[in-house]
């Protein structure tokens, strides 16, 4: 034993005393890579480490029949150990079969997620995967808030969702990591294979591979205890969600939102009377989550629908004279929002009801400059949204809305239909048009509309009719291997849906629909879909490098920052936002008139006291040359009115999302050798150590030198609010 210790200092360079188990591994486990804690307005949810699922033994579940060995808590394998076990489980096995046992198992520590070689196509029928509940976003649904219908009486997910609830909302007993670091991973599957695989006779003995690894959370309870902690810490709060900053134990989810507006709304000094216009609403939802929400990049979910509105925008900003002229004359404008938090209760466009109905969007009123008039709920026609693109079963689309709006005047309405229908079948797609029983609205953005205004209509076209028939909507599976003929199918629906946006909102503003007017870049649709879906990171595409320039920086050693991800977050280390603003201003953005302007700084200048466009020195996709793009893009980081403190009238008003975060400590993840003082050591240190020369080791001294926040009270279940 003296021998072992001696040993195992040398290696590590480090002399102290005081400890049983030997650490000779430390993986480095990034912001976002783990189960963390979040709350809606009365329950926690999700991960918390605690002294008993620190702590494990690592076991493999490889194939499904593995789970077996997790009902048995591996007894037949390691009989003499009776405590926890962390397992390594590639994600293509989280499923609804899956879940109830990692959920109610007695032994399990935590989970250690990894992708998987296993290929995941999009039209795959049988993994039923979702994340979401049967009815994502159920108690902030207009229908329910306003008593027409019961809590989640039209299933909109049973088919794909995990459990009833969500994953979202699993207060977990477990701890879980997700590592995508192959050479971490490699390390954790030797140390496993090395220790804890059966021999050939079946018996397994001490040392066990063991791993720890601790993520702290400084709050617990639900966001209203962390509302009203916060608010007594007013200013701090509010500086910190201004600056971005993390509070200091919990905040509010938010992020940024985006808004474009191709035509000029009238814009007049402070005190000018407000000239009424009617607005039709583009929307695509920029988030997605999973069960470690960093780790899902939401392919179906966003980035589809994502990239079809922003072919339309694209299409619209090169014929932009025509649609400015036709908006003119017929006061009706289209502009476009990609929300975030939708998924969460609807954070993003939530707050901007809420601020419309506060004459407040997209910015407040500011009496130094002449202001943008704001766009009111009442001047809100319609919201049209486009969703789950690219999973068409057949070539089939349908048109939602809601049934009691329509009826009060049909006209306009059909004619948008109309139009959606050409333009999706000049691209070969059918259109179902709703009838008797599905003329309510699914989840959707509207809903925060419609729970504000009475009038406000909802155009919502999806591959869907009455239940989702893509079964991993939200969740760490929202990720393909596309076949080229996929791919294809995909690209083609993603052109026949911007088609129908443009289609619909040429007929709202009073354009005639023309080869022109709706036609739609494939080729633009076609890279987009390289550079978002299939490429690994958003910027390892030659377009998207070019349209980056050099500006994006790694600053943070954060997943959603390096990798790709579309979670909300209360922290805004997420490069998603950044990604599509900058999209944005390509397809909407013009030189035109900024030709002379030869640098960022004069390209900035320009932009001092305007009101209506901002100027961004930006290059070009295509070319990658700068020059100063004028355009009237707003980025604004929204917080949901129920947990703003600046809103304190709306304080906790389930109108509105409720949803927060816990700020958490991630420590490392330690690998080490399980010893059993009765065991005889002397032949197994020779082998283990010669072992372990090939990995560099780390010795852990004492508790106090290791773990930034031992001593703290909070430690345990989170700070008692
Ligand atoms: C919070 O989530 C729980 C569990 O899903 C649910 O029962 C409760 O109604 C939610 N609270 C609010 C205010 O949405
Ligand atoms: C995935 O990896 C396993 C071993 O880890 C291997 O047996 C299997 O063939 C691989 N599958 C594919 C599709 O590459
Ligand atoms: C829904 O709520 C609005 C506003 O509170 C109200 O005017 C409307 O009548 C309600 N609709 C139904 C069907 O209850
Ligand atoms: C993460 O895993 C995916 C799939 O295994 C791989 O393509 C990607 O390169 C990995 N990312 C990093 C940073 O290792
Ligand atoms: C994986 O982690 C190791 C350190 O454990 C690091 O040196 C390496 O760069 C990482 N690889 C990737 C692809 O991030
Ligand atoms: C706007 O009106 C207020 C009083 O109603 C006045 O004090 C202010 O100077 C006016 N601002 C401008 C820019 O005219
Ligand atoms: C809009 O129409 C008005 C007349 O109704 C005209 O004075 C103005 O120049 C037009 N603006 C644009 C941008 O065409
Ligand atoms: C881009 O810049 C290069 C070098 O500065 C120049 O030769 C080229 O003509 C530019 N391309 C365009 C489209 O302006």
């Amino acid at each position: 034993m003296k021998l072992w210790i001696v040993l195992i200092l040398i290696i590590g360079g480090v002399q102290c005393d005081g400890f049983s188990d030997q650490v000779f591994k430390t993986l480095n486990i990034g912001e976002g890579n783990a189960c963390y804690r979040t709350f809606n307005k009365t329950h926690e949810f999700g991960c918390q480490a605690t002294k008993d699922n620190e702590n494990g033994l690592i076991v493999r579940i490889d194939k499904h029949e593995d789970f077996k060995n997790l009902d048995s808590c591996w007894r037949s394998f390691y009989p003499s150990y009776s405590r926890k076990f962390w397992a390594l489980v590639p994600v293509d096995l989280i499923r609804r079969d899956s879940i109830s046992k990692l959920k109610s198992s007695e032994c399990l520590a935590g989970i250690v997620l990894y992708n998987s070689n296993q290929t995941m196509h999009p039209d795959e029928k049988t993994t039923a995967a979702s994340h979401d509940g049967d009815c994502p976003n159920a108690a902030s649904d207009y229908y329910f808030q306003n008593n027409t219908e019961a809590y989640c009486e039209r299933k909109f997910n049973s088919r794909g969702s995990i459990t009833p609830d969500g994953l979202m909302r699993i207060d977990w007993r477990v701890q879980m990591i997700f590592i995508n670091n192959s050479t971490d991973l490699d390390v954790i599957k030797r140390c496993h294979s090395m220790f804890n695989t059966p021999r050939e006779d079946g018996s397994t003995g001490y040392p066990y591979c063991g791993m720890s690894f601790r993520m702290t959370n400084m709050a617990a309870g639900n966001s209203e205890i962390c509302y009203r902690r916060g608010k007594n810490d007013a200013k701090l709060f509010q500086m910190n969600i201004d600056s971005g900053d993390a509070p200091q134990l919990c905040g509010a989810m938010h992020s940024d939102n985006i808004f474009a507006f191709p035509t000029p709304i009238p814009t007049t000094p402070f005190n000018d009377t407000h000239h009424s216009s009617k607005y039709m609403m583009v929307t695509s939802r920029m988030d997605s989550f999973g069960m470690i929400p960093e780790v899902s990049v939401g392919e179906v979910s966003v980035l589809t629908s994502i990239i079809s509105v922003l072919a339309a925008a694209r299409s619209m900003g090169d014929n932009i004279e025509k649609w400015k002229k036709a908006s003119n004359v017929s006061n009706r404008n289209v502009f476009f929002s990609f929300f975030n938090g939708e998924s969460l209760d609807y954070i993003g466009s939530g707050t901007a009801a809420y601020q419309m109905g506060k004459s407040m969007f997209p910015q407040s009123l500011r009496e130094d400059r002449a202001h943008i008039h704001p766009v009111l709920l009442e001047e809100l026609e319609y919201v049209l949204e486009v969703q789950q693109v690219g999973v068409a079963e057949g070539r089939k689309y349908y048109v939602h809305i809601d049934g009691d709006r329509y009826d009060q005047d049909r006209t306009p309405t059909d004619k948008i239909m109309d139009k959606i229908e050409r333009g999706l079948r000049s691209h070969g797609f059918d259109l179902e048009k709703p009838s008797g029983s599905q003329r309510k609205v699914p989840p959707s953005s509207w809903h925060s509309f419609a729970k504000a205004d009475s009038k406000v209509q909802a155009v919502l076209i999806a591959p869907f009719k009455e239940e989702y028939d893509y079964k991993r909507i939200n969740s760490i599976l929202d990720k393909n291997q596309w076949t080229s003929d996929e791919k294809e199918k995909a690209v083609q629906e993603i052109e026949a849906v911007a088609t129908s946006i443009l289609a619909a909102s040429a007929e709202y503003v009073g354009l005639e629909t023309d080869d022109v007017v709706a036609k739609v870049d494939k080729k633009l649709v076609s890279t987009l879909f390289e550079c978002l879906i299939t490429s690994n990171f958003w910027f390892d595409c030659d377009f998207m490098q070019k349209l980056d320039g050099g500006r994006y920086h790694k600053l943070f050693d954060s997943y959603g920052f390096n990798e790709k991800s579309t979670y909300i977050s209360m922290e805004t280390h997420t490069a998603f936002p950044t990604v599509l603003h900058w999209l944005t201003i390509f397809a909407l953005g013009s030189d035109k008139e900024t030709l002379n302007v030869k640098s960022e700084k004069s390209c900035s200048h320009l932009g001092q006291f305007q009101a209506m466009y901002t100027y961004t020195w930006q290059p070009s996709p295509y070319t990658g040359n700068f020059s100063c793009l004028k355009s009237a893009i707003v980025k604004k980081v929204m917080v949901s009115p129920a947990v703003d403190p600046s809103t304190p009238e709306e304080e906790m008003n389930t109108r509105y999302s409720t949803w927060m975060e816990s700020v958490y400590i991630i420590e490392n993840v330690n690998l080490y050798l399980m010893e059993d003082s009765s065991f005889e050591y002397t032949m197994l240190i020779i082998s283990v150590i010669s072992a372990l020369l090939s990995m560099y080791a780390v010795s852990r001294c004492s508790e106090a030198t290791f773990i930034v926040d031992e001593g703290e009270p909070a430690a345990e279940g989170g700070e008692p609010l």
